[in-house]
This record gives structure tokens, sequence and C-alpha cells, in this order.
């Protein structure tokens, strides 16, 4: 595992998604009631912009066509969306959100 920080705590609130740029990978930040989740930033059917997207249950819904992804898994859940999204293991270290990008 190689940790690298990604975002202060602070950064994302409860409920809400954010888009950042690492090592030129875009990856998209969740908080989900405190708890943090990562996937690849860019939706696998038209190359939208997941964290432009609607964040609820656990779900991220792709602005461009409102295909679903569940943002623990990847998991591709409702149409037209058929390839799951990368995900990436985060943890929290102090006031720092870490990310394993291997
Ligand atoms: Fe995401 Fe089409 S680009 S559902």
């Amino acid at each position: 595992m190689a940790w690298k920080p990604m975002a202060r705590v602070d950064e994302v609130e409860p409920g809400e998604v954010k888009g950042y740029r690492i090592d030129t990978i875009p990856v998209a930040l969740y908080n989900l009631d405190g708890e943090f989740f990562a996937t690849h930033d860019t939706c696998t059917h038209a190359q939208a912009c997941l964290s432009d997207g609607y964040l609820e249950d656990g779900k991220i819904e792709c602005p461009l066509h409102q295909g679903l992804f569940d943002v623990r898994t990847g998991k591709a859940v409702s149409g037209p969306v058929d390839v799951d999204v990368k995900t990436f293991p985060v943890r929290v270290e102090g006031d720092e959100v870490l990310i394993d990008l291997a």
C-alpha cells in the first residue's frame, strides 16, 4: 500500500462528493455520514465527471445520463451504466484523508 494525503477531512462534508486530481488521476471523494470512499471520477458510460453528480443513499448519480454507481463498491447499479467504476482504498489519519492509488 502506498498511502498519500488527498484531502483534509473537513473539505468534504457528510453527504457531499468532491473531485480531486491525484497524480493526474481524477478521483471523486465521498463522505457518507463521516465515512470516506473514493472512486475514479470519470463515468464508465460516456466520460462524465461523477463528482458533478448527485449523491444519495450511498450512490452517485451521473450528471449526464443519470446512471447510478454504488460508491462503496463501484458497482454499476442502474443503466445506462453497465461497467463498474474503479474504487480506491481511503483511510483517515488525524485530519487527513489518505488514498492508495496502487
Ligand atoms: Fe454517465 Fe452516461 S456518462 S451515465
